[in-house]
């Protein structure tokens, strides 16, 4: 949530700023600005509204001023959390002769408005972020690492800032604590970024902060500390995915391209994972000995949004094929509710981003309570992969739409070879097992399956553009898939859909079923099948329209619902993939049709920093 762009080098830092800022609009857009630094001071510039209006601003200075000149700047793009998005509450926020940007929450923001106030600091804005400018500039006496360190000695919350002072002249300092900074390290330049897609282009060597580190950069020059100690030593890694992998690659969407990209990016997932003689996955990052994993007593999951419903799959195929007790969490209420946990319970974070707040909190918790944790994350050197030290990561390439996809058929897929990797250690057989690595062989070819009938799928979103709300039901692993598909087109549509397990529908929400109030369900072929089409003639009694989900050829499912889409047949556990790809570009010719902003939904961004 919220993006930040820094450059100290000796190219403009303008187009730089900016490129970086379209990379990271992801992450909010509510309104973005830039600060640089001229021989007159430093030049504030921000616009309410997404980047391309602050390169509207931008564009009415000639291109001989003073701002095309500079080698020096920080940029923001913004997700509100304190003010509404305005041009004042945009960042960067300045104090005399400091300007800076922030990521995060200054929870302690009140009294220490309250005391800056007091020695005569003037406020424009409503942000949290304006209080930390005031404050730097409070304990500047020319030395801003020293008046950023102190300031933030003082602050409670989250943050990753860049900061600038017009007196120190192409140094930046930059700290984080709980919101990601990387650092790309260049010849004789350094861009500081809130995440690698915006110094891709620049170069692949990147240095992530970790939490109470602060930096003073100046150029390629970069001093690395914590809050509370000198020099500290941070290696740098390798970005391992080309720049073209951020772009949109001739799609119209983000979303579009991450959906085409599921074939791959699942091969990507299970490469080099699975012994298909011996029948078992082999994930050498979660780093336990056999032993370790027949001790293991209960396999706990925790996420948020997309990732929790990758979750749910991951528990039901546990319980099922390991005979290992599982169960799945909303990380915010793991963390708060005290949950019982045991040095035998294996946590298993799974996050997209590596950097969501509440599923981090959740790791933190249970490591606090001597559990095993893992990370299943898919961006490399994020937080909670550094933090969690074992797991899987996704290598699903980078996912830069809102709206996941790749990430939950990945996460799905690794959900799986756990899954495997527990049952083989237990009471699957080796016949078993091999039955079960071809099926998750078989998902990247189910997907594409799936994806050729794209057209088809658009033409049945047609039937569905006008509704305001639907339903979503399934059972058993179908469930899961229904979650998904309610989150993915209430977020990029607008359209309020819910889903409910399919035996619920009769415990109360039925009385919201009629004819304005279709209902898309999951109906494929296995274990609760007949259930679920007892479930579909309720709805359609009601006049609700049903758009079934079946299986290939199910004739039966066919006369039961108003419109289909057909999934290749395949046992439940593998076909939450195909099904799930084909709600997700249900979906998104929904949110198409309706004309919505399907790579930036409103009031939404990738990786949540907040809780
Ligand atoms: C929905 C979506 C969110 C995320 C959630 C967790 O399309 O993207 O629900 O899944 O915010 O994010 P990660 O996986 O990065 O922890």
């Amino acid at each position: 949530m919220c993006g930040i762009v820094g450059y100290t080098g000796t190219k403009p830092a303008v187009p730089i700023l900016v490129s970086g800022l379209k990379r990271l609009e992801y992450r909010g857009y509510d309104s973005a600005g830039l600060a640089v630094e001229t021989d007159g001071g430093i030049l504030v510039e921000k616009e309410k509204g997404k980047v391309s209006e602050l390169v509207n601003l931008l564009n009415g200075h000639d291109e001989n001023a003073p701002i095309h000149a500079s080698t020096t700047g920080i940029a923001h793009t913004r997700w509100a959390t304190h003010g509404t998005p305005t041009q004042e509450n945009a960042h960067p926020h300045a104090s005399k002769k400091i300007a800076l940007v922030h990521n995060g929450i200054i929870e302690n923001y009140k009294s220490l408005k309250t005391k800056l106030i007091g020695e005569g600091y003037i406020f424009l804005s409503q942000t949290d972020t304006e209080v930390l400018a005031h404050l730097v500039d409070s304990f500047y006496d020319g030395d801003l690492l020293q008046a950023v360190t102190t300031a933030l000695k003082n602050v409670e919350g989250t943050y990753g800032i860049a900061c600038m002072a017009q007196d120190e002249p192409g140094v930046l300092i930059v700290a984080r604590r709980g919101s990601p900074i990387v650092l790309g390290v260049g010849e004789n330049e350094t861009i500081v970024a809130s995440d690698a897609s915006a110094i891709i282009k620049h170069t692949r060597q990147a240095i992530y902060l970790d939490d109470n580190d602060i930096a003073k950069i100046c150029g390629g020059e970069i001093d690395i500390r914590t809050l509370d100690s000198g020099t500290v030593s941070r290696e740098a890694s390798e970005i391992d995915w080309s720049p073209d992998a951020a772009e949109k690659g001739g799609y119209e969407h983000y979303m579009l391209k991450e959906i085409y990209e599921q074939p791959d990016a699942i091969r990507n997932t299970i490469r080099g994972r699975m012994n298909t003689e011996l029948g078992t996955a082999m994930l050498g990052g979660l780093n336990l000995s056999p032993r370790e994993v027949v001790d293991i007593q209960r396999l706990v999951i925790v996420g948020c949004g997309t990732s929790l419903n990758a979750g749910i799959v991951g528990e039901f195929a546990t319980e099922d094929f390991a005979g290992l007790a599982a169960e799945v969490e909303q990380a915010a209420e793991f963390r708060y509710r005290n949950p019982i946990i045991n040095s035998r319970d294996l946590v298993l974070a799974i996050s997209q981003s590596g950097e969501t707040a509440d599923t981090l909190a959740a790791v933190r918790e249970a490591t606090q309570k001597g559990a095993l944790v893992a990370g299943l994350v898919n961006v490399v050197g994020s937080t909670i992969a550094r933090e969690t030290g074992r797991g899987v990561y996704l290598h699903a390439g980078p996912e830069i739409s809102v709206a996941s996809t790749k990430a939950f058929t990945c996460q799905v897929a690794t959900l799986l070879m756990v899954a495997l990797k527990f049952a083989r250690s237990r009471r699957m057989s080796v016949e078993q097992g091999r039955q079960f690595v071809k099926e998750i062989d078989s998902l990247p070819d189910l997907v594409n399956q799936v994806l050729a009938k794209d057209k088809e799928i658009a033409a049945v979103a047609e039937r569905y553009v006008q509704y305001e709300k639907m339903f979503f039901i399934g059972r058993g692993y179908l469930y899961p898939v229904a979650k998904e598909g309610a989150l993915k087109l209430k977020e990029i549509s607008y359209i309020h859909a819910e889903a409910y397990h399919a035996a619920e529908l009769k415990h109360g929400p039925i009385a919201l079923l009629e004819k304005a109030m279709p209902v898309v369900a999951l109906a494929l072929e296995g274990p609760g099948k007949e259930k679920t089409i007892g479930n579909i003639k309720e709805c359609s009694a009601r006049d609700a329209r049903v758009l079934g989900i079946i299986t290939e050829g199910d004739e039966e499912a066919k006369s039961e619902v108003d419109d289909y889409i057909e999934i290749p047949k395949c046992r439940l556990h593998a076909a939450v993939v195909p099904a799930t790809v084909a709600l997700q570009l249900f979906a998104y010719h929904v949110a198409r049709l309706r004309g919505c902003p399907i790579d930036q939904p409103r009031n939404l961004a990738k990786s949540v920093t907040v809780e």
